[in-house]
Formats: C-alpha cells, sequence, structure tokens
C-alpha cells in the first residue's frame, strides 16, 4: 500500500514517541507533589486513628496523631492540607462550628506550632455540625440563607484565629464569601485568605465523605444550594460572584465529572484556580483496584494529571501522599 495525504508520510506524530526520554522532553504537563493538598478528618479524644469505611486508606486522626500524618506528608513534598472537623456535639445552629477548642481549631494551632512552613486551610461549612445535617440552621424545611452567613463568618474568624492560611467555604449559599470577607477584616485577620469552593455542585460522588464526616443530610438533599450538574453558564456566574466578593482562590468540585468546567474558569479568570478530587472518585479507584480491575497507580496519576492538564493548580485530594510517592 502507498499511501499518500496531504501531510503523510513527510509528518509522522510517532517521531516524538519513540522513547521515554523524548518523551519527557515533549510533555506538556507535570505533575508534582507541590500540586495536592490533603484533606484530613479530625476528631475529639486522643490516641485515634480510625480508618473510614467508604475511604480506604483514610482515617480519622485526633489532634495529636495528625501531626504524626501532616510530618510524613511534608516529608513526601505535600505543602498543604485541607481540614474537616468532627464534633463532640451536634445542635439546630451547628455551633460548634466556631468553638475555638473544636477538632479542627486545635488542628489548625497544633500544625502551625509544629510546622510553620505548612499551608493550612480549613473547609468552612455547618453540615458537620447541625443535627439535621444541612449545611445552614433551617427554616421550614429550607436553609436560611442570611442566617447561615453570620455562623459561617464567625467560623471563618475562629479559623483565622487559630493560624489558618486559608479559609475555605463549602456551603454555597449566597453572599458567603462577601461576609466572610468583611468578618475577618474587622476581626484584624486581613492577611488570612479565601479559597472559595465557587463552583460547587450538588453530587453522588460526595457519598463516602458524607460517612467520613457524618454530615449526610437526614432529609432533603443540598439542591437549594449546591449547583445542577447540568449548568454551564451559571457556573461562570457563580465564579465572577466569588471573586467581586473577594475570594482569592477559586475551587470546582467534584473534578472528574466536571473538568469541562476547570478548563472554562481557567479561560475566564486570573485567579489560581483549585479542584476537589472528591471522596467518591477516590473511592471508586480504590475499589477497581482492590478487585483487580485497574492498575491503581497508572489510574490514579493518569486521572490526577487530567485535572492539572485542565487547568488546577491545585487539586485537593486524598491521593496526595501516595500519589507524592509515585511521583519520585
Ligand atoms: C461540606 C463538604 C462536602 C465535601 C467537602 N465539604 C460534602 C457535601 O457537600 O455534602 C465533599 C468532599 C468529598 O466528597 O470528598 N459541605
Ligand atoms: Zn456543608
Amino acid at each position: 500500500m502507498n499511501f499518500s495525504g496531504p501531510n503523510f508520510p513527510v509528518t509522522r506524530m510517532r517521531r516524538l514517541r519513540g522513547s521515554a526520554e523524548l518523551r519527557a522532553l515533549v510533555r506538556e504537563t507535570q505533575l508534582t507533589p507541590n500540586d495536592f493538598c490533603y484533606p484530613l478528618f479530625v476528631v475529639e479524644g486522643e490516641n485515634v486513628v480510625q480508618p473510614i469505611q467508604a475511604l480506604p486508606g483514610q482515617h480519622r486522626w485526633s489532634v495529636d496523631k495528625v501531626v504524626g500524618e501532616v510530618e510524613a506528608a511534608l516529608a513526601e513534598g505535600i505543602r498543604s492540607v485541607i481540614l474537616f472537623g468532627l464534633p463532640a456535639g451536634k445542635d439546630a445552629e451547628g455551633s460548634q462550628a466556631y468553638a475555638d477548642n473544636a477538632p479542627v481549631q486545635r488542628a489548625v494551632r497544633e500544625l502551625k506550632r509544629a510546622f510553620p512552613q505548612l499551608v493550612v486551610m480549613t473547609d468552612v461549612c455547618l453540615c458537620q455540625y447541625t443535627d439535621h445535617g444541612h449545611c445552614g440552621p433551617l427554616r421550614g424545611d429550607t436553609v436560611d440563607n442570611d442566617a447561615a452567613l453570620q455562623i459561617l463568618a464567625q467560623t471563618a474568624v475562629s479559623h483565622a484565629r487559630a493560624g489558618a492560611d486559608l479559609v475555605a467555604p463549602s456551603d454555597m449559599m449566597d453572599g458567603r464569601v462577601g461576609a466572610i470577607r468583611a468578618a475577618l477584616d474587622a476581626a484584624g485577620f486581613q492577611p488570612t485568605g479565601i479559597l472559595s469552593y465557587a463552583v460547587k455542585f450538588a453530587s453522588a460522588y460526595y457519598g463516602p465523605f458524607r460517612e467520613a464526616a457524618d454530615s449526610k443530610p437526614s432529609f432533603g438533599d443540598r439542591r437549594s444550594y449546591q449547583m445542577d450538574s447540568a449548568n454551564r453558564r451559571e457556573a461562570l456566574r457563580e465564579a465572577a460572584l466569588d471573586l467581586q466578593e473577594g475570594a482569592d482562590w477559586l475551587m470546582v468540585k467534584p473534578a472528574l465529572a466536571y473538568l469541562d468546567i476547570l478548563r472554562d474558569l481557567r479561560e475566564h479568570f486570573a485567579l489560581p484556580l483549585a479542584c476537589y478530587n472528591v471522596s467518591g472518585e477516590y473511592s471508586m479507584i480504590k475499589a477497581a483496584a482492590a478487585n483487580g480491575w485497574l492498575d491503581e497507580k497508572l489510574a490514579t496519576l493518569e486521572t490526577l494529571l487530567s485535572m492539572k492538564r485542565a487547568g488546577a493548580d491545585l487539586i485537593l485530594t486524598y491521593h496526595a501522599r501516595e500519589a507524592a510517592r509515585w511521583l519520585v
């Protein structure tokens, strides 16, 4: 057969794929441990290292134990963590969210004391703290947006007081970035940044997290505050609002099923971008790997690379430590 076309045989794409060295020279996107932010669940008590069934390899840590885990992550090249708290008690308003001695606040203080260079972020939401599991106080059977703002702002200030570098609101209430910025500034925390979960979709992929954080809504779902998966233009509006309200950094969540949204934001905004490789995305790979259906290392690195390629500057991922080890 003697085919020639407008480009073939002159152009041959395979020329630059012939060896590992050549491929490395023309590789457009690189993953490094620096790209990862490691999510951690902190609980009351001492000496607690509790495996989370739905997130194989992940644990709930008491504050004394999380320090050792972070030390190991730092040694593997990870520079940032995001903390989630499980409180001792819940109520209708989620008041343990802003208690200065709750697990997140104590963990922030201990981690910044032990590792001043560690970038510490905190998730700001109320669903782990409310007895009904919604992301703010209720009015009838829906979340009272403006009442939630007050509590979220107070929570963000308590995280800043503990020493968080960035607070990350994940509640999807309208106006929360502005309310948090104003409260931080009024309390003297001008340097504390806001990483906004600007574009957070109502997603089935949060399932394992809700087991880990005990934050499943006791009735209904989160569709009256989290975004509809179908909406791409609305994502741009959410991001633009958070930018105007003072967000320093924008996040898209989940990541894998929303890579188009991540790319959209990359093209429309100059802010740093993060994406959340959420619990269900992690557990899918872990489950398939446990069955021998996927090569875990290759599948994980390919997935994380897709997020970087789509435009993420930072990937929140439970794979952080393992992936960092695979990359050296
Ligand atoms: C709290 C919160 C959730 C996640 C991060 N912050 C759950 C939710 O909105 O129900 C999900 C993270 C994950 O699935 O890994 N609002
Ligand atoms: Zn929430």
